[in-house]
């Protein structure tokens, strides 16, 4: 069954956390064993078996994405900040501990990219893109995603994630759901107020740049002290240094 050694290593790695893990009451019950693979068996069902992401875009991909990042948007589904009904359902059961230890496998996983389909867009459309990323518009008062996301936009530790290497589809989708108000971080939601700023055609045009970006051989969030020292606004899910 042992294929790869990468798989080996994982299990090996799901076996030693589970040792230092107490088994719930169901899986007792229905003698299932209680590994950390169990228990994220309905997740990589969508998110794919390193978190890599799902074939269509839509499921994200979770793999290297910072770890307190990750565990935040858990608790943000988990307690209403975030909506989607299939997320919010699996979460629900899981106590805080499963959660960081869920979050921390994702975030050291390291899988290659899938290949993405952005859409065919106008050059005048991308240079609107690049030069959101890079230089913001401050007639509309939106800060330069770089600001935030890191030069490299591989985002920052512990809570700014990356943005290279997702696809148009999930990008474009988490700006839109930012506007209508189904995504919120905590306050101040920075991210809110910069997707309500933008204009309708820019969400295009942003998620297009960064989905024809080549994600760089180095992908890991940056360290991110520095950076988050001087944010161009106040992001109530990144805690100061
Ligand atoms: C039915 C498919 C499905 C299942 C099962 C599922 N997810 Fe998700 N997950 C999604 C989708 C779709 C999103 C993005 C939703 C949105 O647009 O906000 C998401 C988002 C996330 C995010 C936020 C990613 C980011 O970059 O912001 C995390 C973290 C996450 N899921 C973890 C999990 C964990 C842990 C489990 C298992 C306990 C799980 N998911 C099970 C579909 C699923
Ligand atoms: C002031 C800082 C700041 C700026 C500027 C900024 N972001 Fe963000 N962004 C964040 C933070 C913080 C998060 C994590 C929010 C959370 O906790 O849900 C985030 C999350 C995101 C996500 C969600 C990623 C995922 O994996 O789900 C997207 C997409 C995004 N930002 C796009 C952009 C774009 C596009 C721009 C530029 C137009 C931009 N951001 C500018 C701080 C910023």
């Amino acid at each position: 069954m042992l294929r790869t050694p990468s798989l080996a290593f994982c299990v090996w790695l799901l076996a030693a956390v589970q040792a230092s893990v107490s088994v719930p009451a169901y899986a007792q019950a229905a003698q299932v064993p209680d590994t950390l693979k169990q228990r994220i068996a309905a997740c990589t069902s969508c998110h794919g078996e390193h978190g890599e992401g799902g074939h269509d875009g839509f499921n994200p991909r979770l793999a290297g994405k910072p770890e307190r990042y990750l565990y935040q948007q858990m608790l943000d589904f988990r307690d209403g900040r975030r909506e989607y009904p299939l997320m919010e359902y699996v979460l629900h059961p899981l106590s805080d501990a499963y959660m960081r230890e869920i979050a921390h496998y994702f975030a050291t996983q390291h899988v290659q990219y899938r290949q993405r389909h952005p859409p065919i867009l106008t050059q005048a459309l991308l240079d609107r893109g690049q030069q959101l990323v890079r230089k913001g518009d401050p007639s509309l008062r939106i800060p330069a995603c770089q600001a935030c996301h890191g030069k490299r936009l591989t985002g920052a530790q512990p809570d700014i994630p990356g943005l290279l290497g997702l696809p148009f589809s999930y990008i474009s989708a988490q700006l839109e759901s930012w506007r209508n108000g189904t995504r919120t971080a905590r306050a101040p939601d920075c991210m809110r107020a910069i997707a309500v700023r933008l204009r309708p055609r820019d969400i295009p045009a942003v998620s297009a740049w960064f989905a024809t970006q080549a994600v760089p051989h180095q992908d890991v969030p940056a360290p991110g002290d520095a950076l988050r020292q001087r944010l161009p606004m106040k992001c109530g899910s990144v805690e100061r240094p």
